[in-house]
């Protein structure tokens, strides 16, 4: 491979993307002309109302959903249908309840024809990275909210893909396990070397996480915002710029 194809690799660009429901014999615009550029290896973090259309964008840069007008390019190259380089992790892991934690990341690699024993060595690796070793065996009724999650992430990393897509992966642990997870993610991050789009109602996690914050608003009819976070890495979030920042973020939502 090239040093160009390698620099840029997971890099995401949107054009003029559109995408409407028909909800009630009604059409319903959530995406109107949205084009983006994602930086290879950047954390995007995706904030806005209920209903702005947060996970249709992810579902259709996942592939899982066609957009009306407009394409989905991934280093450069349009892409149709959904795809290894593109991983997908929803706010409940949906784990299969009669296989252990193994058996459940090691699946998907076995379904796409890798033998047994392949699936499994890179299945161990993605556990490891997730902090989840001594729990191989364990079944999803015996792990709690955090480690399940975990399991989901583990699973999505074993396709090594360049871009991963989550959609309010934290929304459901509690604060404390939820700041942990943040954490993992920035090591999970910097490890893997991915670009990350994450969907979050959690502004303080956005800023913590992301090199850039998208803002969107209801009805698509208003292009959305982006703010930069310029704050090194790790983050501390008692920090004067970070508190700042977070501040500036909900007026932008209309809290004060
Ligand atoms: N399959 C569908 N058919 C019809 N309408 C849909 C469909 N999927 C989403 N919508 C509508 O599109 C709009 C955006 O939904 P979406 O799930 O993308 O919002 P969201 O920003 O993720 O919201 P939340 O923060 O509540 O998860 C909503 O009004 C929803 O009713
Ligand atoms: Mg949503």
């Amino acid at each position: 491979m090239s040093v160009a194809q390698q620099t840029r690799r997971g890099e995401v660009t949107l054009r003029d993307l559109s995408k409407s429901f028909r909800l009630n014999g009604q059409p319903l615009q959530v995406l109107r002309n949205l084009s983006l550029d994602v930086r290879s290896g950047e954390v995007l973090a995706i904030v806005g109302p209920s209903g702005c259309g947060k996970t249709t964008l992810l579902r259709v840069l996942a592939g899982l959903e066609q957009p009306d007008r407009g394409e989905v390019l991934i280093d450069g190259h349009a892409v149709q249908g959904v795809g290894t380089e593109r991983a997908i992790i929803f706010q409940e892991p949906r784990l299969l309840p009669w296989l252990t934690v193994l058996g459940n990341v090691s699946f998907g690699l076995q379904v796409r024809g890798k033998s047994a024993a392949e699936a499994e060595a890179r299945a161990r690796h993605c556990i490891r990275l997730v902090g989840l070793a001594d729990f191989e065996d364990a079944y999803p009724r015996q792990l709690s909210g955090g480690m399940a999650q975990r399991v989901g992430i583990a699973r999505a990393l074993t396709v090594q893909p360049e871009i991963l897509l989550l959609d309010e992966p934290l929304g459901a642990l509690d604060a404390m396990t939820k700041q942990a997870m943040q954490e993992e993610l920035t090591r999970i991050w910097r490890e893997e070397q991915v670009t990350m789009i994450l969907v979050t109602h959690d502004l303080e996690e956005a800023i913590f996480l992301a090199d850039r914050v998208m803002v969107m608003q209801k009805g698509g009819t208003t292009p959305p915002r982006l703010i930069d976070v310029d704050l090194p890495r790790p983050r501390d979030r008692s920090e004067d710029r970070f508190v700042a920042l977070r501040r500036r973020l909900m007026q932008e939502f209309g809290l004060h």
